[in-house]
């Protein structure tokens, strides 16, 4: 730090995010990074984190899923391939051909701690700038530390190892400070060190947590930050981790969305992705799943039950237990309850989709009401159009589908069958009970139905009448 020259000298930064792992313990065709936590896969969170300290590069170690986990990151990344798991020592030295050699700070990190924030990471990036450390072991107080490594100190506190839960005397296991698996090095000194490791240890691997001693025999400083929370360390080695983790960052996403004004009827049953947008006075009752791409209005209703998915919600929209889909919904709108959206649909401002309607790769026009047990597939349909109950939007011939159009202002009568392809034009009038096989044009009423005939005193004749 210079006056003089007015800048503060920042190391370069590295990150290696540690992805070559099965994850036996998850017990799963899924490779274990690749497990989601509230819509993510938990590699793609820790992507996002590491992103955020802007490093100079980034080197993913992958291995078991590795077309899976490089499909997921893209090009955010470099890769390298560690073709057999034989531990996180091993894994790192994996990312020499990318950064041996190099001046500046590593950050290691694991692909299975999904909670880290970006606001942790940077402290201990400056921590070990500060402390000129060799390397700076980000750890934790647990309450309860099985399963992972422990930080071993000596008498006045200087870090001694790290020892993993198997290789722990009965003292040892009973440290309470933990290994979060996430560290900063001095990337020259890592390297240097690597080629020292062994696999001596309880489970034949080269830990990574063996640094530590051969730093400290070299006579290196080692530093250990300590995060005040444990939770953000949690580390997913199975389902009931897996669980956890999803609810811890339920509950942190859930207060985020609270603290800007959404009202949450029962945060602790209400399941938000990562990266879903709500606005300002929108309440949101129990059981509610929202995932994906979706944003959501401000002074919206969203009732018990309701899915939604990758969707777009206006402002003043009311949806009452419906599931919505890859869809767009306007200002004022309101679907439900029971209602189902399917992909592309959209609907307009005010309009009204009700009970038991289903609509997918339809428009469905400003202010115009489906209101009951209905289904709109492949169609437009224009302004103020009043849909009857049990209307069927017939799209399909068993091989191809086909369109629809209803102009504005129109009038379809209950139990009417539209047989696409139709155009339907504007000011027009269906018959209840319709079979709708061709066009009909402007101010035209339609009615194809068989003729009624009553046929006087038959119904005597029938058994029915005649048994009473
Ligand atoms: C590790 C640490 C432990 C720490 C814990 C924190 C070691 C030896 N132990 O234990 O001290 O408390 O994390 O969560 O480092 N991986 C590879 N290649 C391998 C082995 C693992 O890429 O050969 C990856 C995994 O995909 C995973 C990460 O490294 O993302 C950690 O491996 P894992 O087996 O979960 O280590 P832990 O037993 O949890
Ligand atoms: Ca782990």
């Amino acid at each position: 730090m210079s006056q003089s020259i007015g800048v503060e000298y920042v190391e370069a930064r590295y990150a290696i995010i540690l992805a070559a792992g099965k994850g036996t313990r998850m017990k799963s065709k899924l490779y274990k990074v690749l497990h989601p936590v509230c819509g993510k896969p938990m590699v793609e969170h820790i992507m996002n984190r590491v992103t955020e300290t802007e490093p100079a590069q980034i080197v993913t170690i992958v291995g078991h899923g590795a077309e899976m986990v490089k499909e997921q990151l893209g090009e955010r990344t470099e890769y390298a391939l560690q073709a057999e798991q034989l531990g996180t020592g091993h894994a790192v030295v994996q990312a020499e051909a990318f950064l041996k050699g190099k001046k500046g700070t590593t950050l290691v990190i694991s692909g299975d701690t999904p909670l880290l924030t970006t606001e942790t990471l940077n402290n201990l990036f400056d921590y070990h700038q500060g402390k000129n450390a060799s390397v700076t072991i980000l750890t934790a107080h647990a309450e309860d530390p099985t399963g992972y490594g422990r930080i071993i100190r000596d008498h006045v506190g200087i870090v001694e190892k790290i020892v993993e839960q198997k290789d722990a005397s009965t003292e040892e296991a009973l440290v309470k400070e933990i290994n979060t698996g996430t560290y900063c090095f001095d990337n020259e000194l890592l390297f240097d060190a690597l080629s020292k490791l062994d696999t001596d240890n309880a489970q034949g691997e080269y830990y990574l947590t063996d640094i530590i001693e051969i730093l400290k025999e070299d006579g290196k400083i080692i530093a250990a930050y300590q995060t005040e929370d444990f939770n953000e360390s949690l580390g997913v080695n199975d389902r009931l981790a897996l669980a956890e983790a999803n609810r811890l960052m339920r509950a942190r996403i859930n207060q985020a969305h609270m603290r800007n004004g959404v009202t949450l009827i029962d945060p602790a049953a209400t399941y938000i992705d990562e990266g879903v947008v709500i606005g300002s006075d929108t309440l949101i009752e129990a059981g509610v799943v929202i995932k994906g791409q979706t944003t959501i209005g401000e002074d919206c209703v969203i009732t018990a039950s309701s899915q939604i998915i990758d969707s777009q919600i206006g402002n003043n929209v009311t949806i009452k237990a419906s599931v919505v889909e890859e869809s767009i919904v306007h200002a004022k709108a309101d679907v439900g309850p029971n209602a189902h959206l399917r992909p592309k649909a959209e609907i307009m401002e005010a309009a009204h989709v009700g009970n038991f309607v289903e609509v997918k790769n339809a428009t469905i026009g400003e202010g115009t009401k489906v209101g009951h047990l209905t289904y709109v597939g492949d169609a437009t349909l224009g302004k103020n159009i009043n849909v009857g109950c049990g209307v069927v939007f017939v799209n399909y011939d068993g091989k191809n589908k086909f369109k629809t159009t209803v102009g504005d202002n129109s009038f379809i009568g209950s139990g009417s069958n539209l047989v696409a392809p139709l155009t339907i034009a504007e000011e027009t009038m269906i018959a209840a009970g319709s079979t709708i096989t061709q066009d009909i044009p402007k101010h035209s009423m339609a009615i194809a139905r068989a003729r009624q005939e009553n046929k006087a005193d038959y119904a005597k004749k029938l058994p029915y009448l005649n048994e009473k």
